[in-house]
């Protein structure tokens, strides 16, 4: 056989598993439209504004790339952006796209407009990379078929797509691949306000019975992240069911979630050990993640996507390019008194 054609399947092509499994549950309280999405203003207002303009010019939506720590939306804008310009919407993730004919296969599969999510986009292979630059500006995709003297390209014309990329990781993206979407949007941690609203849209569609300011108790311990609201909300309902007579108020949320040990600034029993392990196995730093990591039993990428983002937004540890350094308040919340060399950290 004189051909070896490189257009294959990997074989996990149709294992749809992105970063943080979807539960039904977190399917069933994904908001549907814009108006359903609290919080993240500026992002959503961008948003808006691109697919009004594309809509009214009848054109298809810019790629659009969305950055942000897990369960913060973007899975969820995804879904909401390709509803909104009335598009279907493909779902796939860096990590499922092996092979130039995975990427060949999901492309040639689009229609005119369809949105194509591509999840963990910092994950894709440097090759496939290579492929989606010319699929993403002039809509071709160019193959190489055969190896050898007999190699040769084909070019596939594309129908215009929009792709939206998302990362939790935007300083790992490649900067071609950056330069070709606009304006990245990046999701910052909600407020109480916001998380609290949430809560009670989330509660409303369990039955869940909980008043504003067992709401407000629930937003404050869910680390800035609609994900963890709603992971608490089950939680808060399962105690107050028997504990409480099914209604959750500020008492019985501060109640239940003392229980789960988080506390009222929303650190969890991982977050301390971190800076347990910071302070008292490292002196404070300046010391590795990978050595955290170690200390802590918990795998490093975790540490630095879902717990380190919030610590340093809290304000108990910090990034220098030594190492990860214990704040004062890190000190603080573990009853231990900052020593001068923690001082000087916030001043450095
Ligand atoms: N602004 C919001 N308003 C209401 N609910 C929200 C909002 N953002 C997220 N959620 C809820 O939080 C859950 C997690 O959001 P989503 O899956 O979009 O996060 P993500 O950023 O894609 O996370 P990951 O990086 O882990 O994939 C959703 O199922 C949805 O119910
Ligand atoms: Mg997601």
């Amino acid at each position: 056989m004189s051909g070896y054609i490189l257009i294959t399947l990997s074989e996990n092509f149709y294992d749809q598993t992105a970063s943080t499994p979807e539960t039904p549950f977190d399917v069933a309280l994904r908001p549907p439209d814009f108006s359903e999405f609290t919080g993240q203003e500026r992002v959503k207002e961008r948003l808006m504004l691109m697919v009004e303009a594309a809509k009214q010019r009848g054109d298809t939506l810019d790629h659009v790339l969305l950055c942000g720590p897990p369960g913060l939306g973007k899975t969820t804008l995804a879904h909401i952006v390709a509803s909104a310009i009335g598009s279907k919407l493909h779902t796939t993730s860096g990590p499922q796209i092996e092979r130039a004919g995975d990427l060949a296969g999901i492309l040639t599969n689009l229609q005119e407009r369809d949105v194509l999510f591509i999840d963990e986009i910092h994950r894709l292979h440097p090759s496939i990379e290579e492929y989606l630059y010319p699929a993403m500006e002039d809509f071709r995709l160019d193959i190489i078929i055969d190896q050898g003297p007999k190699a040769r390209t084909i070019r596939i014309d594309l129908p215009p797509f929009t792709l939206v990329g998302a990362t939790t990781r935007a300083g790992m993206l490649t900067s071609p691949m950056r330069s070709r979407f606009g304006i990245p949007n990046r999701l910052d941690y909600y407020t109480a306000e916001d998380l609290q609203k949430i809560l009670l849209r989330s509660a409303r569609l369990l039955n869940v019975d909980i008043d504003a300011a067992g709401a407000f108790e629930v937003a404050k311990r869910s680390r800035g992240t609609p994900r963890v609201a709603n992971h608490l909300l089950r939680w808060v309902r399962d105690y107050a069911q028997v504990r409480a007579q099914n209604v959750v108020t500020e008492v019985v949320g501060a109640a239940a979630l003392t229980m789960l040990e988080i506390d009222d600034d929303g650190l969890d029993e991982m977050d301390k050990r971190i800076l347990d392990a910071l302070i008292n196995k490292f002196g404070g730093g300046p010391v590795g993640l990978g050595s955290i990591a170690v200390a802590v039993h918990e795998d490093a990428s975790t540490l630095e996507d879902v717990h380190e983002p919030y610590l340093v937004m809290k304000g108990y540890l910090k990034r220098t390019p030594r190492g990860r350094v214990a704040m004062p308040s890190a000190y603080i919340k573990l009853g231990l008194t900052p020593p001068v060399s923690a001082q000087s950290e916030l001043f450095s």
